[in-house]
């Protein structure tokens, strides 16, 4: 329930409670697939400047929300504003995606301990505020963070790599300075989601978008270890948080990673079997997922055949709608059109 007593479905459902009709919100839903994010974009220079200016990002926030009539909102920001706290250099080049300034030096990282650049974090904590006060009633607002090991692929290489190698080979060869960097982003994240939920959301989500890349014993240090610590501290400080993790790409871990970490729901991507991941997460927690982008893209008859098997798959039991991964810039807007008919009016 929010302050007026009206019940907000995705909060329900994270609350363990079957909705009638499923919740439906997308990730990376504001973007540029949307004409009206595009004419925002133009004006403002830099993305990393729309972010921080709290009024254009609310804005931002809440159109996908009036378009679609979506029954979340996700505040408009980026996961790598937290190495830009810590005092990390990051850039955004246009369409590919962050740039920063590799570290694999262990002075470095210490020197970020207890760190964090109050100044850089402020604007998303206002942006939720005006987001708060201007959103319809029932529906949530979701706050975010990178999952560690995430943050750390992007922190280490300085942008996106297709085989982690940088990351990977800096966490055989110095462990116990990668766990310090791991240690640092899981206290940064602590602070930072307690701040968003302090500020108003009513929910948080870790995304943990590269988790899928690493063994089962790395996959248990660095990314199920972290996230069950960040989630454990948030419940102890912030008692009513509602966390949902999105580990893309878990596969056959996802049994041990749900039963160690405890989300309130958990994001799947559209790569799992969905039996599996059925028998996998217990009955009282939500699952979230799973359309694949791709479907979304295509549209037509196999979109709807898409649409139905994930509502098919996740019926009896609490469930968001939601991507398996975030949509792609060239989605045209008739197809997320038809697939919220087809959730809502089935
Ligand atoms: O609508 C929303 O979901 C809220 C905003 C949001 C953005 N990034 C805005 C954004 C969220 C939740 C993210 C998360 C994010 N950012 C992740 C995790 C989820 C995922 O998609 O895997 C990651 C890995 C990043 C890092 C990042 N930011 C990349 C790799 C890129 C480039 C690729 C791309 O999609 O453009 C970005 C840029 C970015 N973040 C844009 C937006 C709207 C595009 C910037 C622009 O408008 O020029």
């Amino acid at each position: 329930m929010n302050e007026s007593g009206v019940a907000i479905p995705v909060v329900e459902a994270l609350h363990g409670r079957k909705q009638a009709v499923p919740p439906v919100w997308l990730m990376r839903q504001a973007g540029r697939y949307l004409p009206e994010y595009r004419a925002i974009r133009e004006k403002t220079g830099s993305f990393l400047a729309l972010c921080s200016t709290p009024e254009l990002a609310a804005e931002v926030t809440l159109q996908p929300v009036r378009r679609f009539g979506f029954d979340a909102a996700i505040v408009f920001s980026d996961i790598m504003i937290v190495p830009l706290a810590l005092g990390q250099r990051v850039t955004f080049e246009a369409d590919e995606g962050p740039r920063l300034d590799p570290v694999m030096d262990a002075t470095l990282i210490d020197s970020w301990r207890g760190h964090i650049d109050d100044a850089v974090l402020a604007p998303v904590y206002d942006t939720i505020r005006l987001v708060k006060a201007a959103l319809p009633a029932g529906v949530a607002l979701i706050g975010f963070c990178g999952a560690p090991w995430t943050l750390a692929t992007y922190m280490v290489a300085g942008q996106r790599t297709l085989d982690h190698a940088p990351v990977r080979c800096f966490a055989y060869a110095e462990p116990a300075a990668f766990g310090r960097l791991i240690e640092i982003l899981t206290a940064a994240s602590v602070e930072y989601l307690s701040r968003q939920l302090d500020s108003g959301v009513d929910a948080v989500q870790i995304f943990d978008t590269w988790a899928g890349v690493l063994p089962p014993d790395q996959f248990a240090r660095w990314c199920i270890q972290p996230v069950a610590s960040i989630v454990a501290q948030l419940r102890s400080r912030v008692a009513h948080a509602k966390i949902i993790a999105f580990p893309r790409g878990v596969g056959t871990l996802l049994g041990p990673y749900v039963e160690c970490v405890e989300p309130d729901g958990i994001g799947l991507d559209w790569m799992i079997d969905k039996k599996f991941a059925r028998d996998c997460v217990p009955a009282a927690m939500a699952i979230q997922g799973n359309l694949d982008p791709i479907a979304l893209l295509a549209g037509g008859a196999a979109l709807d055949r898409a649409v139905d098997e994930v509502l098919e798959a996740f019926a009896n039991r609490p469930f968001i709608f939601n991507l398996g991964h975030g949509i792609l810039p060239q989605t045209p807007i008739a197809h997320v059109e038809r697939m919220v008919a087809r959730v809502r009016d089935r």
